[in-house]
C-alpha cells in the first residue's frame, strides 16, 4: 500500500550534512601573494617566498591548536615550472630547507607529513627528503600536514587514470566496476577526507588546478591578505565564516517543521 505523501512531514528530517558551527576536518590553502608582498617592498620575489615560510609555520601551529584534522598547503604547482629558473630553484630549495629545519619540530609536535604531486620530475635529493619526512612521521597521529608540491589536479587525475587502466588491463579490476570510489582510490589523496574549506590568499578568486576532484563540494574563502602576512587571526576568521555556511551537497536544506 502506498502511503500518503503528506505523511512524510512526520518523518524525521535527515541530519544536515555539516552542522552550523562545525569545524572543517580538512582545510586546504592556496598560498598566494608572495611575489606581490615582495614587490610592494621593492624586494626580489624570492624574499617573498622566504617570508612565506614563516606564515606556513604560524598556520601549521594554529591549525594543530584548533584541532583541524588535515591541513593541505599548495606549495608548488606543475604550472609553476613556467617561472624564471632562479625562482623555480628558490622554491625547490625552500622545500629542502623547510624539511631540514622543521622536521624535528614537526615530529615533536606529532604532525604527520604527506606530500602529494608528481615525483618524477623533481630532484632526487628532494624526493629523498620527502620520503624521509613521510617515513619518520608516519606513525604520528596529530595534524596531518599535506604539502602539494609539483602538484596539478589534472595531472593527478591523469596519473590515477593511468594506474587504473593498468589495473584493468591486468585483470585486477573489471571495467564495469570502475566508479567514483575506484578512481578516488588511485588519487594521491586516497587516504584523506575531501577538503571542507579551501582558502586562497591574496584576493585572487580561482583554483589554479588545485584539488579539482576533491573540492567538488568544498566551501571557499578568498581573503585579500597576501600569504606572507597570513596568520592565526586570518585562519580563525575563515573558520568562523565557514561555521556560518550551510552545506547542502545537493540535498534540500533542513527546515524546522511547523506544527
Ligand atoms: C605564491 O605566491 C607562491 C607560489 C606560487 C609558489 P606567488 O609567487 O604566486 O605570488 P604572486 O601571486 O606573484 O604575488
Ligand atoms: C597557485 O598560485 C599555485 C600555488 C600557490 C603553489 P599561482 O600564483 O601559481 O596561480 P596563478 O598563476 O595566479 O593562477
Ligand atoms: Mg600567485
Amino acid at each position: 500500500m502506498r502511503s500518503d505523501p503528506l505523511a512524510n512531514a512526520a518523518v524525521p528530517v535527515p541530519e544536515e550534512p555539516s552542522a552550523p558551527g562545525g569545524l572543517p576536518r580538512h582545510v586546504a590553502i592556496i598560498m598566494d601573494g608572495n611575489g606581490r608582498w615582495a614587490n610592494r617592498r621593492g624586494l626580489p620575489r624570492t624574499l617573498g617566498h622566504r617570508k612565506g615560510i614563516e606564515a606556513v609555520r604560524r598556520v601549521v601551529r594554529h591549525a594543530g591548536e584548533r584541532r583541524i584534522e588535515v591541513l593541505t598547503l599548495f606549495a608548488f604547482s606543475r604550472e609553476n615550472w613556467n617561472r624564471p629558473k632562479a625562482e623555480v630553484n628558490e622554491l625547490m630549495s625552500l622545500l629542502r630547507r623547510f624539511i631540514r629545519s622543521d622536521l624535528e619540530d614537526l615530529i615533536a609536535n606529532n604532525v604527520q607529513i604527506q606530500v602529494i604531486g608528481g615525483r618524477d620530475d623533481i630532484d632526487k635529493d628532494i624526493v629523498g627528503l620527502i620520503e624521509e619526512a613521510e617515513a619518520r612521521t608516519r606513525l604520528n597521529d596529530g595534524l596531518r600536514l599535506v604539502l602539494a608540491f609539483n602538484y596539478g589536479g589534472r595531472d593527478e587525475l591523469a596519473r590515477a587514470a593511468r594506474k587504473l587502466a593498468f589495473a584493468v588491463a591486468a585483470g585486477q579490476i573489471a571495467p564495469e566496476a570502475v566508479n567514483e570510489d575506484t578512481l578516488a582510490a588511485y588519487l594521491d589523496t586516497a587516504a584523506l577526507p575531501d577538503p571542507d574549506l579551501v582558502i586562497r590568499t591574496s584576493g585572487e578568486q580561482r583554483i589554479s588546478n588545485f584539488l579539482l576532484w576533491q573540492s567538488a563540494y568544498a566551501e571557499y574563502a578568498f581573503p585579500a591578505t597576501l600569504w606572507p602576512d597570513f596568520g592565526a587571526a586570518h585562519l580563525d576568521e575563515a573558520l568562523a565564516d565557514y561555521a556560518t555556511r550551510q552545506r547542502r551537497f545537493g540535498a534540500v536544506p533542513v527546515t524546522i517543521a511547523k506544527p
